[in-house]
């Protein structure tokens, strides 16, 4: 995969060790892909990565990804209740798009929710923060699993504190589809904005 290099698979490959054994919540659901099938389709190429989508933006309207097409898009599975990590990944496509001015019209950022049922009603909201372009996209929480089985994102509900808020352990990783909806590669988590604007360039001007 053209995006990524050896140094990122290292980063990936330490990102999926995530939780040790006995820290996921008990209703983890039994369709979650393991790490290991995931490696392998991102790291290595085998099987596929992404694919048709409908789910319904912050207004309510179905969204599917053929909407999009003459555009690259850029897919992010997160959260907005993410103290960190997709915020600051958030931060970074947006600052990239900034950066490259008019010729992020080429460009489709789309942020699905993995928290349907927190996310829903606050996602127009969180991603009014980031740049306007974004497209937040929600749905049922067995729709959002098929679509993030399909690009072999992981999540899992850590188990709740005493007040039932909850965390999500997730990888944050940043996908890059061409024109056609293909997959072209993905950018580790925490990539900054002057990398991604490298790697955009690169595929805006093929
Ligand atoms: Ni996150």
């Amino acid at each position: 995969m053209p995006v990524t290099d050896a140094k990122t698979w290292l980063a990936i490959a330490a990102l999926l060790v995530v939780g040790a054994p006995g820290t996921r919540a008990d209703d983890e659901p039994p369709d979650q892909i393991t790490a290991a099938e995931m490696m392998d389709d991102l790291m290595y190429g085998h099987g596929t990565v992404g694919g048709p989508f409908t789910l319904n933006d912050e207004a309510g309207n179905q969204r599917s990804d053929s909407d999009f097409r003459g555009k690259l898009m850029i897919v992010y599975f997160g959260y907005t209740f993410c103290p960190d990590v997709c915020p600051a990944d958030l931060m970074a496509i947006t600052q990239a798009l900034d950066a490259l001015g008019a010729a992020a019209d080429g460009i489709q950022p789309i942020f699905i929710t993995i928290d349907p049922e927190r996310d829903s009603k606050v996602l127009g909201e969180y991603l009014g923060a980031f740049h306007k372009s974004f497209v937040g996209l929600t749905g049922a929480p067995e729709e959002i699993r098929k679509v993030a089985n399909a690009y072999k994102a992981f999540y899992a509900k850590l188990p709740p504190a005493k007040n039932g808020e909850y965390a999500i352990d997730h990888t944050g990783i940043i996908y890059l589809m061409g024109r056609h909806g293909e997959y072209l590669g993905f950018m580790p988590p925490q990539t900054d904005a002057e990398k991604l604007v490298e790697v955009l360039r690169k595929y805006l001007a093929e």
